[in-house]
């Protein structure tokens, strides 16, 4: 142990001072820079050096001073000195950079007659001993002999953003922060029209500009010191790079900064000379830049898209307007142009008119911080309330400051709301309290302040004080009534009233709950003739319900469920709203009865196109691939990106309608919550799924997790790229089951045999490869094995020459357990199971 620690002693000691001797990071007084040389970081990631992009023959050289990384192949320049001042080669002279020994980086052109750039230090003292030196940051850092940093390129940023540089809203007595800007092209490192830094005027939020125009807005602040931490995944082999962003409101300055996970690879944000604001990491396994975000996304998140008082649903993408308002032109709108936004359904009476909470909001633009930064929600309110002008407000406690005390900020709105965002649980999200006519002052301080005046005539008057106890109760009762009927529901136009009498639903203004009689009348009572589908959770009738198709999921009775904790469960799933989702628009919950109401699809369902000779023709290789990723981002979707971390169960052909563009919308998720069963990767008592599609972990023992989900994902997408039923013998030539016979035709490497020879001349070969590969991953039988479905989306989006090869996929064959005594085995073993397909469809 001794020896062992003396020998690494002596390694660290001549690695320690290894660098010092090869002291190629750094530029020293008298020794100068010039073309062709370059000085590397200590770990060798980034140089400093000069560089030139023109490629054209004829123009004259143009040479820029610049840090790019050093260990990649790709010139990727992440910081320019003289952007707007190149040097031209001459014949006879070249640019040079030097160090005075008053500590000043100059760069001279070739005959020393002119300075292109330099940072303008001047120590007084002038001294032999300071240094420049090239941080493994990729900060180029001037330092004098005492150590003191007197000058770093990371607080001259050009258009990179780099881990452990900060962008400063603010510093010292400077009210313009710091700004990264675009090149003005792939060739021209000048700066372009793009940038992106903190609002100067309220320093509450970052803007990507065009000019002076704002591109895209960040949410406000709601709190100085927001730390946040979020995962990107390159492919299914690498690690996941973990970035976190943190924004610091220090002594001095208020920035915004990052850094990554310790095995990330290069990973930068920039903005790019396109006006985009990239996050990218470096791929090296496919020697490539990767953007792993991009902003504005989406694309109705880009300032002002939804016009005033619209806003975009970030969950489904798409504009909308605010609670109490219509679009300003239902033409344009339904054209998909949003620009001239929404207006009041009904004029503000003034102030009287109360607030309704919006909440899960990016605030709009254009407000104004009032009050003092020590202020309450109820004192934010009555600022806004008072002012008959004040549309709406917004509070925010941003946390305790250096004395102790609490800071907040009260902001108010008195014009257009613009750039509004609903972005649920996302970093910034915030409550936004709109003003709306016929909402009476609401709650909170006025309430507040009547308690106290009730109080004062207590001691008062004794006398008073019941008929004032009374009074006040009538006038609650008589506020919560007008609230109420705010809440009436609407089925696209339509009104249908929430009377579910004294049972307190959970607030939610926008989803409507429609009564049993409209469901009976649009069906006939049930009528068989209505009836259009059934599958293991209950039977499917399609209906018209104010004026529009829907379909209505009438729910098998055995659901354990209570009736409120079925609406409860309801609001929650149709919140998740993603365009592979088949949306759920409505519910009805009376008695014994449970329906759901859900948008109807014309084109079927998967099951019922793929399977099908005549209609099978619909589906060629673009399509397929379409509904292939449709279904991958869906299920990402619920796995992943959701509050709720829903899990299917239920993953299968015949689950996955299409629309009117064939685009794949998944169906039935969220059923197993609906009947009770909402923990994640638990033992059940319950099996629900499809023989076939199921995990063998979830079908023999129960079992299920969202890798699970990933196995049907895989069985789904093998029988899509094959055309082949998962548990059609006769057409997997003997083999036992579809995964059987993929994974031995992979093995014999006759995989392009699989494809479905149907779809032969409109296929890439290449994409159904990837295809198949990926749903071998999925099939594998240890869930451990089975990729993400964040992984699975990101692989056949983007492509991968690095996927591992799938190892021996699960199939029930090995156990020697016949279909049938299977399907015994589990029923004699397990409570109340609903295998539903067992012989598929
Ligand atoms: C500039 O680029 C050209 C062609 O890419 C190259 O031949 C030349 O050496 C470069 N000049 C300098 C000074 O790097
Ligand atoms: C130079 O030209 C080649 C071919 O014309 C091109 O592939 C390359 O990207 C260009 N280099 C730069 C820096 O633009
Ligand atoms: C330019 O000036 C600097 C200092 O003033 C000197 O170190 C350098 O050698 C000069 N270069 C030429 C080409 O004269
Ligand atoms: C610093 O440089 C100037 C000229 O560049 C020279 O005159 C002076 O002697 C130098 N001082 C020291 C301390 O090296
Ligand atoms: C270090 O040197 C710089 C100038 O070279 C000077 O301004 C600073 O006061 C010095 N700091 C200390 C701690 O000596
Ligand atoms: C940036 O603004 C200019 C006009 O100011 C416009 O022509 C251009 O299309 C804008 N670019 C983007 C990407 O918005
Ligand atoms: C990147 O790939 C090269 C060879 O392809 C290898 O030498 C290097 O170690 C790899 N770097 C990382 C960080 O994986
Ligand atoms: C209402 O608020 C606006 C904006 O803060 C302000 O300009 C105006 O003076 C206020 N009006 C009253 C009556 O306080
Ligand atoms: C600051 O706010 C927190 C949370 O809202 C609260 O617990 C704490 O008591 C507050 N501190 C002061 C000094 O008001």
């Amino acid at each position: 142990m001794g020896w062992l620690a003396v020998t690494f002693y002596t390694a660290a000691l001549i690695l320690l001072f290894l660098p010092l001797h090869a002291s190629q990071d750094r530029l020293v007084p008298g020794k100068p820079l010039s073309p062709g040389a370059t000085i590397v970081s200590d770990d060798g990631s980034f140089a400093l050096g000069f560089f030139n992009l023109s490629n054209l023959s004829g123009t004259p050289n143009r040479l820029y001073l610049g840090i790019w990384y050093n260990d990649i192949p790709e010139l990727t320049v992440v910081w320019v000195a003289n952007r707007e001042t190149p040097a031209t080669v001459g014949l006879s002279s070249a640019p040079s950079l030097f160090l005075t020994n008053t500590s000043n980086l100059v760069l001279s052109d070739g005959d020393n007659s002119s300075v292109l750039w330099t940072t303008g230090v001047d120590t007084s003292t002038s001294s032999s001993q300071t240094t420049a030196v090239l941080l493994s940051t990729g900060n180029l850092v001037i330092q004098s002999p005492n150590g003191t940093m007197l000058w770093q390129s990371f607080n001259h940023m050009t258009d990179t953003f780099l881990p452990g540089m900060k962008i400063r809203i603010k510093y010292g007595a400077s009210t313009n922060g710091d700004r990264l800007v675009s090149w003005k092209g792939p060739e021209d490192p000048s700066s372009g029209p793009f940038s992106y830094g903190g609002d100067p005027n309220t320093l509450l939020q970052i803007f990507l500009w065009n000019g002076t125009r704002p591109v895209a807005r960040t949410a406000t602040w709601t709190g100085y010191m927001v730390k946040s931490e979020r995962r990107y995944q390159q492919d299914t082999t690498g690690a996941a790079i973990i970035v976190y962003l943190s924004v610091v409101d220090g002594d001095e300055e208020i920035y915004v900064t990052y850094t990554v996970s310790d095995d990330a690879p290069h990973t930068r944000y920039v903005v790019t000379y396109s006006g985009d604001y990239h996050l990218q990491s470096w791929s090296n396994s496919s020697s490539v830049w990767l953007v792993l975000a991009k902003w504005p996304s989406p694309e109705c998140n880009r300032y002002g898209y939804c016009g005033p008082y619209g806003y975009c649903d970030v969950a489904v993408q798409t504009c909308k307007c605010l609670d109490g308002f219509d679009p300003a032109s239902m033409e344009e709108w339904n054209q998909g142009r949003f620009s001239a936004g929404c207006r009041r359904k009904e004029p503000l009476h003034g102030c009287v008119d109360g607030f309704l909470p919006l909440q899960g909001m990016k605030t709009p633009d254009g407000f104004v911080l009032v009050g003092g930064d020590k202020g309450t929600l109820e004192e934010c309110a009555s600022e806004c309330g008072r002012n008959c002008s004040c549309m709406a407000y917004a509070y925010a406690n941003l946390g305790g400051d250096k004395s102790g005390g609490n800071v907040s900020r009260c902001l108010v709105w008195t014009g257009e709301l613009v750039d509004t965002a609903k972005i649920g649980e996302e970093l910034g999200s915030d409550t936004l309290y709109l003003r709306l006519a016929g909402l009476d002052m609401a709650a909170g301080n006025r309430r507040k302040m009547s308690a106290v005046k009730i109080v004062l005539l207590v001691l008062g008057c004794g006398v008073l004080v019941l008929i004032c106890i009374s009074l006040a109760w009538l006038k609650f009762k008589g506020k919560d009534g007008k609230w109420r009927r705010h809440k009436k529901m609407r089925l696209d136009g339509v009104s249908t009233m929430n009377d579910l009498g004294e049972e307190k639903l959970p607030y939610d203004h926008e989803f409507p709950f429609v009564r049993l009689e409209e469901i009976v009348l649009a069906t006939q009572n049930f009528s068989e003739i209505y009836m259009i589908g059934q599958g293991g959770f209950g039977k499917v009738y399609k209906g018209k319900l104010a004026g529009q198709e829907v379909a209505i999921k009438r729910l098998s009775r055995d659901s354990q469920q209570g009736t409120k904790e079925f609406m409860n469960e309801v609001i929650l799933i149709a919140k998740l709203q993603h365009k592979n989702l088949v949306r759920l628009l409505g519910c009805c919950g009376e008695g014994d009865e449970k329906l759901l109401i859900y948008e109807y699809l014309p084109n079927k369902s998967l099951d019922a196109t793929l399977f099908d000779d005549s209609r099978r023709v619909l589906l060629d290789w673009a399509t397929r691939l379409c509904i292939i990723k449709g279904v991958a981002r869906g299920l990402m979707y619920l796995h992943e990106d959701s509050r709720l971390t829903i899990i299917h169960r239920d993953l299968k052909a015949g689950n996955i309608l299409l629309d009117g563009n064939m685009r794949a919308k998944i169906a039935d998720f969220g059923m197993a919550r609906i009947f009770g069963d909402n923990q994640q990767n638990a033992n059940t008592q319950r099996v629900v799924g499809t023989y076939g599609y199921m995990a063998p972990e979830y079908a023999m023992e129960g079992v299920f997790s969202t890798k699970s989900d990933v196995y049907s994902f895989g069985v789904l997408l093998l029988e899509i790229v094959t055309g082949i039923r998962r548990s059609s013998s006769s057409e997997t030539k003997g083999f036992p089951s579809l995964i059987v016979y993929s994974w031995s035709m992979w093995n014999e490497g006759k995989t392009e045999d699989l494809v479905d020879s149907s779809i032969m001349d409109t296929c890439s070969p290449e994409e159904a490869l990837l295809c198949i590969h990926v749903g071998l991953l999925c099939v594998q039988e240890n869930p451990n094995d089975r990729p993400l479905m964040s992984a699975v989306v990101f692989v056949l989006e983007n492509g991968s020459t690095t996927l591992a090869a799938p190892n021996r996929p699960a199939y029930f064959a090995r156990h020697n357990i016949e279909l049938e005594q299977l399907r015994d085995d589990i029923q004699n073993s397990i409570n109340g199971i609903t295998l539903t397909d067992i012989q598929g469809r």
